[in-house]
């Protein structure tokens, strides 16, 4: 496995696999390295021919009282990890790399990036935009890998590779959960053994809404009002938001009439947890 720390170093390992016609995958990631992420990896392996995972904690999509500086970073642990599961290039670059002195461009997807985490999360999605097309720039892969769990973020790398005619596809992987539901997340590390209990309460919601969906409910607002009472029952959690929205365009729908992506966001403590699940009739 080869590493790369710097964009030169990247431009001469990548572009050699793709001369050789070899498929490149992808996996974006700023690593503390799950098996969420893991799956991510072994759909690159299957699906390509060698994979490039990127392992950096992008400054520019957290927000000034976010966690940034304490996100949990595991290098080495991560390469080891990579290494057993036969990826080809790890490229972690340092924040002075990825972003020069002035660097002054942004990619913004319009609307989509103010909806979901983007409304209590103002700029974050215009830095994993930006860093997801730079990245794409920089390892020109043929596929790149990403989660379901963070859907908003998947609908918004869709629509950027659409509106600026980026070849690369996009590949969306089903969430990973424990046994007992909770998704798979590197900040998940933060958590007590009680605000983990406390965590399961966003699943048990979207379940909840479900099951109501599977009894033959199409409302949405009594969805989000039975699901919301289900969280309220659980005080170790602060929602943020519980919606019912299109899964590309990401507006609000007032029933469920297509495929529609059910998301919620809430604090346990002070840390701030995602989950989503996809409901079709
Ligand atoms: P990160 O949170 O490290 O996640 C990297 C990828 O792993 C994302 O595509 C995410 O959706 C996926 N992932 C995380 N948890 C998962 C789970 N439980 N099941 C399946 N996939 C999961 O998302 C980011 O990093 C960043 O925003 C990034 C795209 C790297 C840009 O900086």
């Amino acid at each position: 496995m080869k590493i790369a720390q710097t964009i030169p170093q990247a431009r001469a390992i990548c572009p050699a696999f793709r001369a050789e016609g070899q498929r490149l995958g992808l996996v974006p990631t700023m690593g503390a390295l799950h098996e969420g992420h893991l799956s991510l990896v072994r759909a690159a392996r299957d699906e390509t021919d060698a994979v490039v995972v990127s392992i950096f904690v992008n400054p520019t999509q957290f927000g000034p009282n976010e966690d940034f500086a304490k996100y949990p970073r595991n290098f080495d642990r991560d390469c080891e990890l990579l290494e057993r599961e036969g990826v080809a290039v790890v490229f972690a670059p340092s924040a002075e790399e990825m972003y020069g002195k002035g660097s002054a461009t942004w990619v913004e997807v319009e609307g989509l990036s103010e909806r979901l985490c983007g409304k209590s999360r103002p700029g974050h999605f215009r830095g994993v935009a930006t860093v997801v097309a730079k990245l794409f720039q920089i390892i020109q892969p043929d596929t790149a890998f990403f989660g379901q769990k963070d859907a908003a973020q998947a609908a918004i790398i869709r629509r950027m590779v659409r509106d600026l005619n980026i070849p690369v596809g996009i590949e969306v992987c089903p969430i990973v959960r424990d046994p007992d539901g909770l998704a798979l997340s590197s900040r998940n590390a933060y958590l007590t053994p009680e605000e983990r209990k406390s965590a399961l309460a966003l699943y048990r919601a979207l379940k909840r809404a479900e099951g109501l969906f599977g009894g033959g409910e199409r409302d949405t607002t009594a969805l989000i009002s039975a699901a919301t009472k289900e969280l309220s029952g659980e005080p170790g959690v602060r929602l943020d938001y519980f919606e019912i929205v299109d899964p590309d365009t990401l507006d609000p729908q007032p029933t469920i009439n297509r495929k529609v992506l059910v998301a919620v966001a809430g604090f346990v403590g002070k840390t701030r947890l995602i989950d989503n699940i996809l409901l079709e009739p």
